[in-house]
């Protein structure tokens, strides 16, 4: 038996629509988006556009144009956040943030002149409203916070941030990572600037497609970073100001939008709700079970925190590395072990340098997945 439990790195699998669609965009169509007006050219471009709309809808925004690909998060959030900080701003995150987004701040702090403050959350991974309020200085022009946290799947209360920085003219940009396709998320109740995804994870594309859908406000904020060809006005040597084009140089990855736009419809099918409230379920079940293994720890698992699929815990009697590796080569369990890619996060909750071991959840597991992982959990620790 083999047990996916990763979902929270890339889901897998996916509907079986995803793949008949990226193979008939191969295998039929083929064209380059925006680079041709022949019949499978304006296929392509068709389909683009549909996915542009479907991701508007999902995120209740109105302008499709402002939806914008790249090839994942990380390159969403380095775009949003190196083309737009500019000398003198002050920033404010959280400690429970992704290297995608601590890195690129780290890295801005040595090449301009701005403060970044990280703010320290809970060890439930929840940032205190009230700090953030205090941290708030005549300077602090973005915000960027992630939606859920990638290793215990704590819920931020991001609308009270989001209202917060409308009401002090802060941009706010969110890392919707975790919960894109998972939970609802609405652009104008978040009050967010811009709101990035990632294709392959809850939205159930394949890998090499991410994006985000920015305001036009922020929109002025922002240059174009990466510029080069984009199939319109091709007679000047100046990148086109107006959108997408002004974000979206070079090929798009056309299959992968085909996958997309598959797994938009596959969750609108499915309804956010059924989605939430199963994997909520999973869960559940997989956090109490976990709780009845003598000498397991489970991170952050308090009730009063809302939560996407996601869990950590840890063995008292053997490293989480090697539990890693039994479960998988004894069992056919696959999870992720570490750090996963969130250093400060693990410094909130207790667990650096060691890490934990994840399991996360999607919409194709079922009971039986969580109950023979906590058999096989109980029968290498005990
Ligand atoms: C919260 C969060 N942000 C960013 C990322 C980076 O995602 P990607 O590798 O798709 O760019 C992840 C992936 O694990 C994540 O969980």
């Amino acid at each position: 038996m083999r047990v996916y439990l990763d979902n929270a790195a890339t889901s897998f699998p996916k509907p079986n629509e995803v793949y008949s669609s990226v193979l008939n965009y191969m295998t039929n169509i083929g064209s380059n988006p925006g680079r041709g007006g022949y019949t499978n050219a304006i296929e392509g471009n068709k389909i683009v556009l549909n996915c542009r709309e479907s991701l508007m809808n999902l995120f209740n925004f109105n302008k499709p144009e402002n939806v914008i690909f790249t090839s994942n998060i990380t390159h969403s959030l380095n775009l949003l956040l190196k083309s737009s900080i500019k000398d003198g701003w002050h920033i404010i995150t959280s400690s429970m943030e992704h290297n995608a987004v601590i890195r690129p701040l780290t890295s801005l702090q040595k090449q301009k002149n701005i403060e970044v403050d990280i703010l320290p959350c809970s060890p439930l991974g929840i940032i205190d409203i009230n700090l953030f309020k205090k941290s708030i200085k005549s300077n602090t022009k973005l915000v960027v916070m992630s939606n859920a946290s990638n290793i215990i799947g704590a819920i931020q209360p991001l609308e009270e941030i989001g209202k917060i920085c409308k009401d002090n003219n802060i941009f706010f940009i969110i890392d919707s990572a975790q919960t894109a396709g998972l939970i609802e998320m609405d652009f104008n109740k978040l009050n967010c600037n811009a709101l990035a995804f990632t294709g392959h994870k809850g939205l159930m594309a394949p890998q090499g497609i991410g994006g985000f859908i920015i305001d036009d406000t922020f929109n002025e904020q922002c240059s174009s970073f990466i510029e080069g060809g984009t199939g319109s006005i091709s007679d000047s040597i100046i990148q086109p100001n107006f959108l997408p084009d002004k974000f979206e140089s070079g090929t798009l990855n056309a299959p992968a939008i085909c996958g997309l736009l598959e797994g938009v419809k596959y969750i609108n099918k499915l309804g956010i709700d059924y989605i939430s409230e199963k994997e909520t379920s999973l869960t559940n079940r997989a956090i109490n079970g976990l709780l009845n293994i003598s000498g397991i720890t489970v991170y952050a698992h308090d009730d009063s925190v809302p939560r996407c699929p996601v869990i950590s815990f840890n063995s008292n009697k053997i490293d989480n590395s090697e539990l890693g590796y039994l479960l998988d080569s004894k069992y056919g369990i696959m999870c992720r072990t570490g750090l996963h890619c969130a250093p400060l996060a693990h410094k909130t909750i207790g667990t650096f340098p060691q890490g934990t071991i994840r399991v996360s959840f999607n919409i194709f597991n079922e009971n039986n997945d969580i109950d023979y992982f906590l058999d096989s959990l109980n029968k290498i620790v005990s």
